[in-house]
């Protein structure tokens, strides 16, 4: 029998049929529903992107409005959460303490009914709703803080600053977080948003398909990039080191965080408008000295690396912006999950709509006809 070709990674390989996003990686381009992503991000905000992902088109104003009301009630934690929230460890990482609380959010909150649309839409409501005021509160108990109680009158990006600051964030640092959840809220078949779609295929509910996404997005070849390419940028310790320090990581062949996409073979479109946004918050907050690090940064990796399509990703400027917001580096992958909910739920309800069970091959490389040696022979 022949084995078909096992391709590492399965890149390149379609797990669905999907019509949520689309990439061309050597052009750069991204659009969400057929909407370019440098349209969505100048001209449309995070909820509105949102019902754009799951509906397959833009809302009308009195759509857009109904979902906005039916989102606000689910931002408030219920006692027995908040409860687990203060029990959790104090010791670990925001995004551990994010995949435990999103899967107890799911025990929290009704059963869902697979079969049902309206069911089926009100757990994705539910966990959309709660995951800024889950991030926040998860950070809050960490530090030692109360926590905040969600403003139902705020935007999801202005109710998460509320709720990790306790203050009422300007109008600027709410439209710059809001315009970096629109750029993460969806990307075509990425890890955990693969992840999702699999917990999905065995049918079972958002709160356990987002948690395992949750848990994917973490690592440092994906979400986790952000908050490393920020540590990077403080470590390389000014513009004038950067040359020396690329030619160290390069002969021992180590990664340059915020670099490199397995679609992109181009700079990530993404990264444009990032760079566009932390201008913006500069102008108005004060620059600070790591951007000129990262630009020196991205000028000699480019001319280093650019011929092999290693070009920034969306995880390298993300970080610079969210520290001149006022936030911890360990939340930056948080704040990209909570954008990435509005994708993957966008796939689990697709998943949900025709589903098959993923259960991929494998191509076995172990011994046969082993036979058991019982302890006292080996
Ligand atoms: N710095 C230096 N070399 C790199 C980098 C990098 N950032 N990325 C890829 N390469 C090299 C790699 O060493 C390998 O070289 P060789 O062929 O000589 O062994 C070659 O390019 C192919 O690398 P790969 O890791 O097999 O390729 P991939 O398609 O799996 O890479 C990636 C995608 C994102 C895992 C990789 O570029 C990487 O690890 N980047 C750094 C981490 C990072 O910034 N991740 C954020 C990704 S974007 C946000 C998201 O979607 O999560």
């Amino acid at each position: 029998m022949t084995h078909p070709e096992l391709i590492p990674g399965l890149a390149g390989i379609p797990a669905a049929e999907s019509s949520i996003s689309f990439i061309n990686g050597l052009e750069g381009l991204l659009s969400y529903r057929g909407i370019r992503i440098e349209e969505l991000s100048a001209q449309s905000h995070y909820e509105e992107v949102c019902w754009l992902l799951w509906n397959g088109e833009l809302p009308t104003q009195a759509q857009l409005d109904q979902f906005k009301l039916r989102l606000r009630p689910h931002r408030e934690l219920n006692a027995d959460l908040k409860k687990f929230v203060r029990g959790l460890p104090q010791s670990g990482h925001p995004m551990e303490a994010l995949q435990a609380s999103m899967a107890t959010l799911g025990m929290v909150s009704p059963g869902v009914d697979l079969k049902s649309a309206d069911s089926r839409l009100d757990a994705c409501e539910r966990v959309l709703g709660a995951m800024g005021t889950l991030i926040a509160s998860c950070e809050r108990h960490r530090q030692g803080l109360d926590l905040v109680e969600p403003d139902p009158e705020l935007s999801v990006a202005a109710n998460f600053l509320y709720c990790l600051n306790g203050e009422r964030p300007d109008e600027i640092k709410t439209r710059v977080l809001d315009c970096a959840l629109v750029l993460h809220a969806e990307h075509t078949m990425n890890a955990s948003t693969f992840a999702c779609r699999v917990v999905a295929s065995t049918e079972t509910s958002p709160y356990t398909a987002v948690s395992a996404a949750v848990g994917s997005l973490f690592g440092p070849l994906h979400g986790g990039a952000n908050e490393r390419v920020l540590r990077q940028l403080e470590s390389i310790g000014g513009k004038e080191n950067v040359e020396a320090w690329v030619d160290k990581k390069m002969a021992a062949k180590e990664k340059i965080m915020g670099f490199g996409h397995r679609v992109y073979k181009t700079k990530d479109p993404r990264a444009h408008d990032l760079q566009k946004l932390a201008g913006q918050l500069f102008e108005t907050h004060g620059s600070t000295p790591l951007y000129d690090t990262a630009l020196e940064l991205e000028r000699i990796v480019t001319d280093r690396l650019g011929d092999r399509g290693i070009y920034p990703n969306v995880d390298f400027f993300s970080g610079i912006v969210y520290q001149k917001l006022g936030i911890p580096t360990d939340v930056f992958t948080p704040i990209f999950a909570l954008s990435r909910t509005a994708g993957w739920l966008a796939h689990w309800m697709e998943q949900m709509e025709d589903n098959k069970l993923f259960r991929p091959g494998q191509i076995y490389t172990g011994r046969k006809d082993v036979h058991y040696v019982p302890m006292a022979q080996r």
